[in-house]
């Protein structure tokens, strides 16, 4: 006899409803084989007196595990463990019977630890922080986003958003991109050169898994974006590196190595370099489309802060003067509203579009297409471009005032140049001022900066983030740093 009341402990105050703790209970006594297969259950009516429980609660469980398949009823008999599941089958013991339980931690099969992709991840914090540089989030326009997103869902099967659509993004969001792209930047294309994606990252991602085979050399700065380098690392590629000075990465550099050996991607973020912010010019630009044309090789424009420039108007993107098809231009509109926002975009010839889109399936059969729906909504309505404005004059008075307060606060210690735009200001430490240890005596105070470790070139620098703090924010945490460096 089966001592359900032992059995079946029943807690009222949790916010799981009571039927279903029953059904769990009962599933994982089944399971183990406590209640074994083909096993009579009591009746609704009896076990709800032995629990003290309504009897339609208990018809609510049985019901439940009915429908799971793991009980059954026979006619005029009551109602039964099933008989034909699997996992109830014991194993007999004996030798080489695996210990009983799972631990939740080791896997029983062997799996590939990859020691290039063990990188901190650099998060956001609703905390105090000059982070990498970040946007503020509470600018996002997030009440027209609601209403565009709440307009897009009553209309989702109308215009078929809700079902299996296509790999390279939803189409109203490409063509709106494609407009915006066109005026904003001066790239000369239209939808079908267009691949949206969940960010950036992933834009990369696809553009590396497109272009790269192992073995293939990819040039990057001496210092640069560390996901990128971990994304193409993961192709199996060589990452050959070359100086950055305070024009960007240099092109010398880059001819010379592709006269050494054939190079199959550069990978350059020229409105600002990462993480120095320096802008790369005109000409040096020129010249390095002449290289990708002359050696026929990929450049991988990131533009991840385009959106942003203060004191004169940006150098418009690699990309707008591309005649031969060498670039492959990425964005985001994480960093244009908020990192938690997954739409980034890929812009290519036509041909290499598809064949991004085609990775991208076999990782993400698709975007989310209402969201992407209710964004291209966002832009046709005008509401992107004010966003876009009024984050832009925030930033640029929040630049200002950070790097007077910098200068003033910490000038002592600290080198910089004013960015040009962006949202992060390149902070280069006092040898004498330990980075890792500031970093941590500042979060035990209440202040996150980045501790220089995710630009891996040991240069005592970090990127302090102006663009999410606030004027008081800013004093504030300034003064956290001017205690700890006196
Ligand atoms: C240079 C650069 N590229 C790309 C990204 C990725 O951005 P996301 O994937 O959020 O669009 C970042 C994010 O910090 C970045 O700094």
């Amino acid at each position: 006899m089966i001592p359900y009341s032992n059995l079946i402990a029943i807690d009222k105050s949790a916010k799981t409803p009571v039927f279903l703790q029953i059904s769990t209970v009962l599933t994982e006594n089944i399971r183990k084989g406590i209640i074994p297969a083909g096993a009579r259950l009591p009746g609704s009516r009896a076990l709800a007196d032995v629990l003290g429980l309504h009897r339609q609660t208990v018809v609510a469980a049985y019901d439940e595990l009915l429908a799971q398949g793991w009980l059954e009823t026979r006619a005029a008999r009551g109602t039964f463990v099933s008989r034909s599941i699997p996992e109830i089958r014991p194993l007999a013991l004996g030798k080489n019977v695996p210990e009983p339980g799972f631990s939740g931690k080791k896997a029983g099969f062997p799996f590939i630890i990859d020691p290039n992709l063990a990188l901190p991840v650099l998060k956001g914090t609703n905390a105090l922080a000059f982070n990498d540089g970040f946007p503020d989030v509470r600018l996002a326009p997030l009440d027209a986003l609601s209403r565009a997103y709440r307009t897009v869902l009553r209309q989702g099967f109308r215009k078929n958003l809700l079902f299996y659509a296509d790999t390279s993004g939803e189409g109203s969001l490409r063509a709106a991109m494609a407009d915006y792209l066109r005026e904003t930047r001066g790239l000369p294309v239209g939808t079908d050169n267009v691949l949206i994606t969940r960010g950036s990252t992933m834009a990369i991602y696809l553009a590396a898994q497109t272009v790269l085979r192992p073995g293939d050399v990819v040039v990057v700065g001496e210092i640069s974006y560390g996901s990128a380098n971990l994304i193409f690392k993961k192709t199996g590629a060589l990452l050959q590196t070359v100086p950055v000075d305070k024009r960007g990465l240099d092109v010398d550099a880059i001819e010379e190595l592709c006269k050494k050996r054939p190079v199959r991607m550069v990978y350059v973020t020229p409105h600002h370099h990462y993480p120095t912010t320096v802008t790369m010019p005109a000409e040096r630009r020129l010249r390095l489309l002449q290289l990708a044309q002359t050696y026929r090789f990929c450049v991988l424009e990131d533009d991840y802060d385009y959106d942003f420039h203060y004191d004169c108007n940006p150098i418009l993107p690699l990309a707008g003067a591309d005649s031969g098809g060498h670039v492959i231009y990425v964005g985001s509109l994480c960093k244009a509203i908020s990192p938690a926002l997954r739409v980034g975009y890929a812009v290519a010839p036509a041909e290499v579009i598809e064949s991004m889109a085609q990775v991208r399936r076999i990782i993400d059969r698709q975007g989310d297409n209402l969201l992407e729906a209710a964004v291209a909504m966002l832009f046709r309505e005008g509401e992107m471009r004010r966003h876009l404005k009024k984050a832009q004059k925030t930033y640029h008075r929040r630049r200002d005032i950070f790097c007077n307060l910098l200068k003033n606060e910490l000038g002592n210690v600290v080198e910089f140049s004013k960015p040009t735009g962006g949202m992060a200001v390149w902070t280069t430490f006092d040898p004498a001022v330990s980075l890792p240890d500031l970093a941590k005596k500042a979060k035990e105070n209440g202040l996150y900066i980045p501790d220089g470790s995710t630009y891996s070139n040991g240069q005592n620098a970090a990127r302090l983030g102006f663009a999410s703090v606030n004027e008081e924010e800013m004093e504030r945490g300034m003064g956290v740093l001017r205690a700890l460096l006196k």
